[in-house]
């Protein structure tokens, strides 16, 4: 991994120690894909039975990327002389040498994947080896009772600003006034911070149900935000519309967000909610994503750095905290493991 020289900017690349949803299920077809995430190059292919594996994106021979190279199903080879590596990250074919002392080296870092709900999540560690920690998605995503779409889109911004835009509910009833969701309530409200068992709550002292009134962080093994809007009953069966979002890093200036649009209802009514959504929502709701890129592309040069919080910008600044509490934990193990292995 890259060294750092200060806690922001190992933070501008995001908490490790934790899964990161990476790509949609639907992006991963027959051949492998080159993606970058948290700063690194990651290849991601599936193998025979449809199981997702992930490596370094980085060739053991002399550094092209995998990803432009062969899915072999258990194994990948490399496009510029054909070495193969396995899952584990193993060269077990040099097929241009017999006998090559390469073979049967371990030398390409592997990641640990899960596919659920239709993203492929994969596990960031501070070192290669770990074991990586249990992940618990949200109910929204992990229970049989709701339906939810997936919605990605890449944004050049650090993802830093991402996530402080979703602990903002406030900015709902401004930069949203004309969306077809987020026109009622107050223009003026006091905020409060209550915590939960997995981060906090950070909500309207009053107003609840009528606009993007509450948001909540939640650490479960990777980190995550949720939302919930109401909806009026042109929207379809399925009551108040849920939001479950993560802001996985590209690189400094580069965040991939994934957003699942969900909403508890089953049998036929989960059918009309899902035709409505594919006919009608969907597009309000790119309309609503779409304002939020525009705004965060936008931000001055480094906006953080001088800037003056009021008090709806509460919740923002404990995510900081947080972030910035774990950040120095690791900032500082990764530091020690990478002195230690320059003086071996
Ligand atoms: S660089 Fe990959 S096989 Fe030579
Ligand atoms: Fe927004």
């Amino acid at each position: 991994m890259k060294t750092f020289n200060s806690l922001d900017e190992y933070l501008a690349l995001g908490l490790r120690n934790r899964w990161h949803p990476v790509l949609s299920s639907w992006e991963i077809e027959a051949n492998p894909v080159g993606i970058t995430r948290l700063g690194e190059n990651l290849v991601l292919w599936r193998d025979d039975a449809g199981d997702v594996h992930a490596l370094e994106d980085r060739c053991p021979h002399r550094g092209a990327r995998l990803s432009l190279g062969w899915n072999l199903g258990n194994k990948v080879a490399c496009w510029y002389h054909g070495v193969e590596v396995d899952k584990t990250g193993t060269v077990v074919d040099v097929p241009a040498v017999s006998n090559c002392p390469l073979e049967g080296q371990s030398c390409v870092r592997s990641y640990p994947v899960q596919e659920l709900n239709g993203a492929i999540f994969v596990w960031f560690g501070l070192e290669d080896g770990q074991e990586p920690t249990p992940l618990e998605l949200p109910e929204q995503l992990a229970s049989k009772e709701w339906s939810s779409f997936l919605c990605i889109a890449d944004w050049k911004v650090n993802y830093q600003y991402a996530v402080d835009n979703v602990m903002d509910p406030m900015h709902g009833t401004f930069l949203h006034s004309t969306s077809h969701s987020m026109s009622e309530g107050d223009k003026q409200s006091d905020m409060e911070f209550n915590r939960t068992k997995n981060g906090f709550i950070f909500e309207k002292t009053g107003q609840k149900g009528v606009n993007f009134d509450w948001v909540e962080y939640g650490d479960t093994g990777s980190p995550w935000l949720r939302l919930s809007i109401p909806y009026k009953k042109s929207f379809g069966p399925g009551g108040v519309f849920w939001i479950v979002g993560f802001a996985t890093p590209i690189d400094e200036h580069h965040t991939r967000v994934f957003f699942w649009r969900c909403r508890e209802v089953q049998g036929w009514q989960r059918n009309t909610w899902r035709f409505l959504y594919r006919t009608h929502l969907e597009k309000l709701h790119w309309d609503v994503l779409e304002q939020d890129r525009i705004i965060l592309e936008n931000m001055a040069p480094n906006a953080q750095t001088q800037e003056f919080l009021y008090q709806h910008d509460v919740g923002l600044a404990r995510l900081r905290r947080i972030f910035q509490k774990e950040g120095k934990k690791q900032f500082t193990q990764l530091q020690a493991l990478q002195a230690s292995k320059a003086s071996s």
